[in-house]
């Protein structure tokens, strides 16, 4: 039996004895604790010689891959020396170290695909866990060191990796503020405005790097709120570790150490076992050694789930924007003004509200796919109305979203989607998407698909039109908006549906394209395309508006046959309230929203619970499926898009959200109220003459 001793700095109460197997050979391991004494550490390793076939120096704090040496040069000198003195093979798992640390952060992000992307990641020693540091940088540069804080005092954090290294050689300008510029191995008293500064920024990030030496000294102020969630990396999380942070709500801990015995031991045991087993000593060892026996040994790191099932959340950030001047007074600082004031006055509060910065308007949480995976996001407002958006020039609005999407990478949102008008401006998305950190989506194909599931729906329950499955359905269809980006993939699907569709808008060269390329994908529909509605409005049984109209008139209701469904995609609406009202007779439905799985919980989008517009599900969809990548932008939206997110959506737990128009959701009674008014309608009905249109 091989015989292995580990003689740590840690404390005694974590002695042990352990008999085991390890590389075909029977072992005996002992640790050894000093509590923190090297003397007794040196006089343990002492005795020990010549009595273990190998011996492992364990809770060592080494001298820093970069950065000043000499704080810890000297003990880890004279640990070396005694150690060359000494007969037994002596390691401190430097070489296991130099290889699991980065491998465990490739494999995390092999094996569960894009997890580090744009994370944002704290250290509490940058200089110690330097080499973690460059892997993840390859993922996310959202990294934030607390090196100045918690080894000299400074109330500062260093942000990068390129700063972090300036930091190590004692240039980094924060240095400035340390006027003996020395580098202390310890902690700093903390002073309460520092300690605050940490709790802050331990509660903003989502994976948080503690250093295997000093855990608890590190963690010792942290609880619920800093810890609660997050992701932790370490090294050897012994289970004394995990219970303590699954008692402050960890979601996930990442060990860079593997666990390949009974129980969690020091990568200093593993290697001391390596050497014994080879009979080897620590000069010895080459990379070759230590990849054969990860491979033979299918060692890999740990991933513990403190509460038994996996936890994996994505991040996404969507942009949100005011829609009209009643949206700005329901503001809890306008609400009482605008009563009073002359409506000149709120004419300059929207003016000025458009230029003002971007800010979060409400974080989302609670949102989880049947799959397992969560999302959690934040929407970020800009101060635009459409009128405003309109008034200035694309690049406006362009700028006003670019700095929303540096404001989501530096929360951690690992996608981002335009909302309403933002994409509706210039050219949909497709210059933000360009410029942007983070990967960015219009939402646009959900929406497309969200109106058309919402107008499915309503008509399968108005119930007058006929559907045989196999065979396109025997009604005319008409969209409003047809060359628009929303506008245009309706007219493709419906083009598969329906015999005949109508297609209306105001250019009629884009007319003729999309018509000619609508031809060539579905060749046996009757299409047709028109800048007057009016003459065939009367026949419509099913009508979709999308236009950009920001509330303009878009269609004469009252010219629309008894019993057809209007699906209004475009927001604000195209029909007002005062125009549904009209007609009784017709169904007017505020297109496709979006029922989320789980139990969000967001502020009030005007919304309710549960349900979001299409084009924010769209990037829901998205991070549950952690598809971090530009999705839908541009005005060319491809149907293969829509149908794919329908059923990434599907997959993720989305369902259509109740139908609903001006006045809230519509019961099967309010439809049967529609249909028996739209039925008795019709039979007096006829059609008004085009000459009667205005
Ligand atoms: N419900 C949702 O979840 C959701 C999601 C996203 C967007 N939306 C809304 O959907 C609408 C369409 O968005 P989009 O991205 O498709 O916009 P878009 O690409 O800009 O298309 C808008 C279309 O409307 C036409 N249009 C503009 N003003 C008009 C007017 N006064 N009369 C008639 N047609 C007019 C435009 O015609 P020209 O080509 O001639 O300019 C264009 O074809 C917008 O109101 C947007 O806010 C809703």
């Amino acid at each position: 039996m091989k015989r292995v001793v580990s003689i740590s700095l840690g404390p005694k109460t974590a002695d042990f004895e352990l008999d085991t197997e390890f590389l075909g050979h029977a072992f005996s391991v002992r640790r050894l604790g000093t509590d923190g004494d090297l003397n007794e550490m040196l006089d343990l390793l002492l005795q020990w010689d010549g009595k273990a076939d190998a011996i492992g120096l364990g809770s060592m704090r080494f001298p820093n891959a970069i950065g000043p040496k000499h704080v810890l040069e000297r003990r880890a000198q004279k640990i070396r020396e005694l150690s060359e003195r000494v007969n037994t093979p002596v390691t401190m798992g430097r070489a296991l170290r130099s290889v699991v640390h980065e491998w465990s952060i490739r494999h995390v992000e092999f094996v569960l695909g894009n997890y580090f992307d744009n994370a944002r990641v704290f250290f509490f020693s940058g200089l110690a866990n330097h080499k973690i540091a460059r892997v993840l940088n390859e993922f996310t540069d959202n990294m934030i060191f607390a090196d100045p804080l918690l080894e000299n005092g400074i109330s500062k954090f260093i942000k990068s990796m390129r700063d972090l290294e300036l930091y190590a050689s004692g240039i980094h300008e924060v240095l400035k503020w340390l006027p003996s510029k020395k580098f202390s191995a310890n902690f700093m008293p903390a002073r309460l405005w520092n300690i605050h500064l940490l709790k802050k920024a331990l509660q903003q990030a989502q994976v948080i790097v503690v250093p295997h030496y000093d855990f608890y000294r590190y963690l010792e102020d942290t609880g619920l709120e800093e810890l609660g969630r997050k992701i932790i990396i370490t090294s050897c999380a012994y289970e004394d570790r995990v219970t303590f942070l699954q008692e402050r709500g960890v979601d996930v801990i990442i060990d860079t150490a593997p666990k390949v015995l009974e129980k969690v031991v020091g990568l200093n045991v593993l290697e001391a076992m390596m050497l014994a087993a080879l009979e080897k000593k620590q000069d010895q060892i080459i990379d070759d050694d230590i990849l054969e026996i990860i491979c033979d040994q299918n060692m890999a790191p740990r991933v513990v789930y403190p509460s038994g099932t996996p936890k994996r959340v994505n991040r996404f950030a969507f942009v949100i924007h005011p829609l009209s001047q009643e949206f700005l007074k329901k503001e809890k600082t306008l609400e009482m003004v605008s009563q009073f004031a002359p409506p000149l006055f709120m004419d300059v509060v929207e003016k000025v509200i458009a230029y003002a910065p971007p800010f979060i308007y409400s974080k989302v949480t609670g949102i989880k796919s049947p799959t397992g995976v969560e999302a959690e996001g934040w929407l970020i407002s800009v101060g635009g109305t459409p009128k405003q958006m309109l008034a200035h020039k694309p690049e406006f609005t362009y700028d006003h979203l670019l700095q929303a999407a540096k404001m989501a990478k530096r929360l951690g949102a690992q996608i981002m989607g335009l909302g309403a008008f933002t994409k509706v401006v210039g050219d949909a998305g497709v210059t933000v998407a360009k410029k942007a950190d983070i990967p960015i989506t219009t939402g646009n194909s959900y929406s497309a698909s969200g109106a058309l599931w919402a107008a499915a729906d309503a008509v399968r329950r108005m119930g007058l039109i006929r559907v045989e499955k196999g065979k396109a359905i025997k009604g005319k269809t008409m969209v409003f908006g047809a060359t628009g980006a929303i506008g245009s993939v309706c007219c493709r699907l419906l083009a598969k549906a329906f015999e005949e569709v109508y297609m209306v808008g105001r250019n009629t060269a884009k007319l003729l394209a999309l018509r000619e390329s609508i031809m060539q994908e579905t060749p046996g529909v009757k299409l047709h395309i028109s800048t007057r509605p009016d003459r065939y409005l009367p026949d419509m049984d099913v009508i979709v508006t999308a236009t950009s109209g920001a509330g303009k008139a878009i269609l004469d209701i009252m010219r629309v046959k008894p019993g057809c469904v209007i699906t209004d995609v475009a927001r604000p609406l195209d029909l007002s309230p005062e125009d549904v009202a009209k007609r009784p007779d017709v169904l007017v439905i505020e297109s496709g929203e979006i029922e989320l799985p789980g139990n969000p919980e967001m502020k009030n989008i005007g919304l309710p619970p549960k349900v979001a517009y299409a084009c924010l599900a769209e990037t829901i969809v998205l991070a549950l499926e952690g598809r971090f990548e530009v999705f839908t932008i541009g005005r060319d939206i491809e149907w293969e898009k829509v149908r794919e997110i329908y059923q990434m959506g599907l997959k993720h737990g989305m369902k259509l959200a109740s139908i609903s128009g001006v006045n809230g959701i519509f019961t099967d009674d309010d439809i049967s109220r529609v249909l028996r008014l739209a039925l008795k309608a019709l039979k007096n009905w006829t059609p008004p003459r085009f000459s009667d249109a205005a």
